[in-house]
Formats: structure tokens, C-alpha cells, sequence
């Protein structure tokens, strides 16, 4: 079995922000997760950025740059800030990649010659913010509701893809009723279906004002839409990476804001020429920064950096995994961030380690690794401290991360608890218990051990660091107090 997941591919011009690094940050859990199960070399876990566009080649006049020396130089800002969360992608895509262009401008050539592209003439009201057109009853108070800013009435002959015929020719609505193309979570797949039932419209796939973008085949005046160009990177890639045996793409994950290119627009691409549909499409919620929604404007954009700086890559993967549940809506700030990282992180499981490494050592007189593992091998199993992996495997699976923390972590309650209840250092006063201060160490570390296989996809440089503390019995703060007054 293979798995092929992506992240959408991110503009190149906006920072990296804690939103990207969320959604980024949910595909490297599950990309870990199937490596470990399925071996690394039938997991391909794919992101990277969208790099062409009327949006880019204005920033790059106003660096005074040009285009593609201004995305070359941003790209580092995408790769710095993976490296600092610990995101362990396969490859990183840019659609300014040569080969990619050339690819997608063969895609454009198949849709052609099968007859779902048409030239026709179109006036609209244009944001260039999105690189979409409005209807006049999308707007509110006359302005994009996203930008906040007045769509420009643009006028183009432009060649259409005509999705209305696609999606009729396959079926397109009966193909995600029937979760032959999966759109989740289910409230999102409804969402889809309602909007297809009151009807599709066929869209522009070529601009004429755009010159920082791909030749349009056969009409040089033209440039193939931002859209059509970054939504075939999850195909393109297949080919420029040597990976065509990954395709179709087992999961795109994304945020609700792009579902409809993802659930509506792809399929049809990929339906109409004649390649296999991606299985699934996943859509998490948005979240907002103290109840406000993220925004240059606003000026609240949490640049992940920073986090990771003062907290570390787990702790910001760990929170904003169990801020909310993936797929819902919810709001992030540092204060929570903060609270995670001292109590659950900190306290619950840091010192669950600290603790029983260090009454391992003093009360068992054990200095290695190797006597725990000799006795584990014959001290029965405390069962209630035992890790339901199979459960946890499962909501993983699922994209349930938060749910599947939480199951890790009641475990960690559990193992805490049972330190309260048996008092390790009672039993270790009297000589007559000295059995039962074995079994309850021992298992404590069989929880331990447990604990953090199943961590490992979530929080893989604490994980390391359990297992050599654990090797070595040399206990060290896994998540050291933060000092807020320096
Ligand atoms: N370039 C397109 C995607 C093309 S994919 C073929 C694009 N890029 S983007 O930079 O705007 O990224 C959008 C994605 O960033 C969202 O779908 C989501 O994955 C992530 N997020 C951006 N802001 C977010 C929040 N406030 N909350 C959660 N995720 C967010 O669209």
C-alpha cells in the first residue's frame, strides 16, 4: 500500500503564518504515521508554493525585482519555517518548476482536443486579491468579502472550461454522493452537493492581463489561470519526482476556504482528462487569533517562528493539534499555547518521565536501559496503564488528532495517578515491598515506552528525547519552565 497526502501549495507572497503551519503540521502527523507503518518509500507527502499570478508580480514590481527573482528568494522563508516545526515533507514543489509548466500547458492542449475548452468573451467584476471573478451578490457592501476591497470590472476574451459538461459527461455529483471521490468532513461533502444542485457555472482558465504565469498554448496573448496551474502540482509532481506509481493522491488536506477548487474545480480537471480521481479531499476549519480572523490588515499574523523560538516545534504542534478539533472552527492564541506547554507538556508527561527515570535509578539502582528491559520482560503487565495503539492507529486515520492525543494522554493521567496512589517512595522505605515498588516502576516505564510510540508521529524530537533519557536513566526537563521575566 502506498500514500500519496498533500498541503495545497502556498502563495508565495504572504509569510508563512501559523495557518499554513497548521494545516502543514496535520499532513507531516499522518505522512510519520504511514511511514512508520507502511515503510518510507510508500509515503510521498508533498507541499510547497504557488508562485505565479498578478498578486506576485506586483509585489515583485514594488521590490523592483523581477518575478522570478523575487520568488526565488522568498521560497527559503516556506523551507526555514518547515524545517523549524520538524516537518518532514518529501518534496518541495514551486510552479515556477520548468518541467511543471510544460505539463500543464499539455493539460491544457488534452482538455482542447476533448472538447471542454471554448473561447468566449466574459466582463466581470475581478479581485485580484483572489485572482477570481465576483458576482455582483457575492460581494458585500460592493467589495470582496475575503479583501475588503472593490473588485475591478475587467473585460477579456478568455477560454473556458466547461465544467458544467465535465461534471455532467462523469457524474461528478454521483462520484462524491458515493464517496468515490471523498469530500470530508461530511458537513463539507453536503456543502458541495447543495452547491452543485443549484448548478454549476463553467470558469475562465485564461487571463490576458496576467503575464506572470504559464503561455497559454495556441494563443500567446494568454495565460493559463493561477488556479488551473497550482491545483495540477498534486499530478505534475508525480511525474517531475518519479513517482507516478503514487497517483491518484490518497488525501489533500487544506482549509475550508479552497474546498471548492479542490472539491469541484480538480475533480473535473482530472475527470476530463482522463486521469484517476484523488480519493480524498479533507477541509479543516479556520481559526482565528483572539476571535479575530488573521490578516496583514489587522496586523495580528502569527508568524510560527516565533513560537517555536520560545516553546518549541512540539509544543506548537501539540497545541495547535488540540486547540480545537480538526475540521471545526476555533481561536489560537500564545496564552493557550502557553497553558499546554507548562501543564499537559510540562507537568503531565515531562515530569511523569523525570520522575520515574529518577526513582528508577535511586530506588531499583538501575543505570541502564537494559536492566528495565530484562525485568519488563518478566514483570506482569499493569493493564489499566497499557496504550490503546490500535484505537489511537485508527483516529489518526481518521484525521481525529485531537481525539487521538487525548487518548494518549489518558494515559498519562492513568500513569501520574498511579505514581499518587502506590508512592513509590513509601515502598521504597520498606524492605518487604521492595516487589511491588519493582512492579510499579517497571510498568510505569512499560507506559512510558507505550506513550511515546504513539507520540512519536505527533511530537517525533520529544520522542527521541524520551527514548534516550530512557536509555540512558539520565532524566533532563523535556519542557523546561518558561521564565517570563526574562
Ligand atoms: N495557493 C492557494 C492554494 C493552491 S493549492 C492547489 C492558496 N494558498 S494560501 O497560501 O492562501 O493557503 C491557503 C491555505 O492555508 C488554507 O487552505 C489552509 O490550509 C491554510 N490557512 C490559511 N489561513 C488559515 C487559517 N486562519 N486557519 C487555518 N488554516 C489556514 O490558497
Amino acid at each position: 500500500m502506498k500514500k500519496y497526502i498533500t498541503t495545497p501549495i502556498y502563495y508565495i507572497n504572504d509569510v508563512p503564518h501559523i495557518g499554513h503551519a497548521y494545516t502543514t503540521i496535520a499532513a507531516d502527523v499522518l505522512a510519520r504515521y504511514y511511514r512508520d507503518k507502511l515503510g518510507n518509500k510508500n509515503v510521498f507527502f508533498l507541499t510547497g508554493t504557488d508562485e505565479h499570478g498578478a498578486k506576485i508580480a506586483e509585489a515583485a514590481k514594488k521590490a523592483g525585482k523581477a518575478p522570478k527573482e523575487f520568488v526565488d528568494a522568498l521560497v527559503p522563508k516556506f523551507e526555514v519555517t518547515w524545517k523549524n516545526l520538524d516537518i518532514a515533507y518529501d518534496e518541495f514543489f514551486r510552479t515556477t518548476n520548468p518541467v511543471h509548466e510544460k505539463l500543464v500547458q499539455e493539460v491544457i492542449l488534452k482538455l482542447k482536443d476533448k472538447g471542454y475548452l471554448e473561447k468566449r468573451s466574459y466582463e466581470g467584476l475581478y479581485c485580484v486579491g483572489c485572482e477570481r471573478y465576483y458576482k455582483p451578490e457575492e460581494l458585500v457592501d460592493g467589495k470582496c468579502p475575503d479583501h475588503k476591497l472593490e473588485p475591478v470590472k475587467q473585460k477579456e476574451d478568455n477560454y473556458f472550461l466547461l465544467l458544467t459538461k465535465i461534471a455532467k459527461d462523469f457524474d461528478l455529483e454521483g462520484k462524491i454522493e458515493a464517496d468515490e471521490f471523498q469530500i470530508l468532513p461530511k458537513t463539507r461533502k453536503n456543502e458541495i452537493i447543495s452547491k452543485l444542485k443549484l448548478g454549476l457555472e463553467d470558469v475562465s482558465i485564461s487571463r490576458v492581463n496576467v503575464s506572470w504565469g504559464i503561455p497559454f498554448p495556441g494563443d500567446e496573448a494568454q495565460t493559463i489561470y493561477v488556479w488551473v496551474d497550482a491545483l495540477l502540482n498534486y499530478y505534475t509532481a508525480t511525474k517531475i519526482y518519479n513517482r507516478e506509481s503514487f497517483w491518484p493522491a490518497d488525501l489533500h488536506i487544506m482549509a475550508k476556504d479552497i474546498l471548492w477548487f479542490h472539491g469541484v474545480i480538480w475533480p473535473c480537471i482530472c475527470l476530463a482528462i482522463g486521469i484517476d480521481l484523488p480519493k480524498q479531499v479533507f477541509a479543516h476549519g479556520f481559526f482565528t487569533v483572539g476571535g479575530e480572523k488573521m490578516s496583514k490588515t489587522v496586523g495580528n499574523v502569527i508568524d510560527p517562528n516565533i513560537w517555536v523560538k520560545k516553546y518549541g516545534a512540539d509544543a506548537v504542534r501539540y497545541y495547535l493539534l488540540t486547540a480545537f478539533l480538526f475540521g471545526e472552527d476555533g481561536d489560537v492564541s500564545e496564552g493557550k499555547l502557553k497553558d499546554k506547554y507548562n501543564n499537559e507538556l510540562g507537568n503531565e508527561l515531562g515530569n511523569l518521565l523525570n520522575r520515574v527515570i529518577s526513582m528508577t535509578k535511586n530506588y531499583l539502582g538501575f543505570s541502564s536501559c537494559k536492566e528495565n528491559n530484562e525485568k519488563l520482560a518478566k514483570i506482569k503487565e499493569e493493564t489499566k496503564l497499557k496504550i490503546d495503539i490500535k484505537k489511537i492507529n485508527s483516529l489518526i486515520e481518521e484525521l481525529k488528532f485531537k481525539e487521538a492525543l487525548e487518548e494518549i494522554w489518558k494515559i498519562v493521567h492513568l500513569a501520574n495517578e498511579f505514581i499518587e496512589q502506590e508512592k513509590p517512595w513509601e515502598l521504597n522505605k520498606d524492605q518487604s515491598k521492595k516487589e511491588r515498588l519493582e512492579y510499579v516502576l517497571v510498568n510505569l516505564t512499560r507506559a512510558i515506552n507505550g506513550i511515546n510510540m504513539a507520540i512519536s508521529p505527533f511530537l517525533s524530537e520529544t520522542s527521541r528525547k524520551i527514548e534516550s533519557q530512557l536509555k540512558t536513566l539520565k532524566p533532563e526537563p523535556l519542557f523546561p519552565r518558561i521564565d517570563d521575566g526574562k
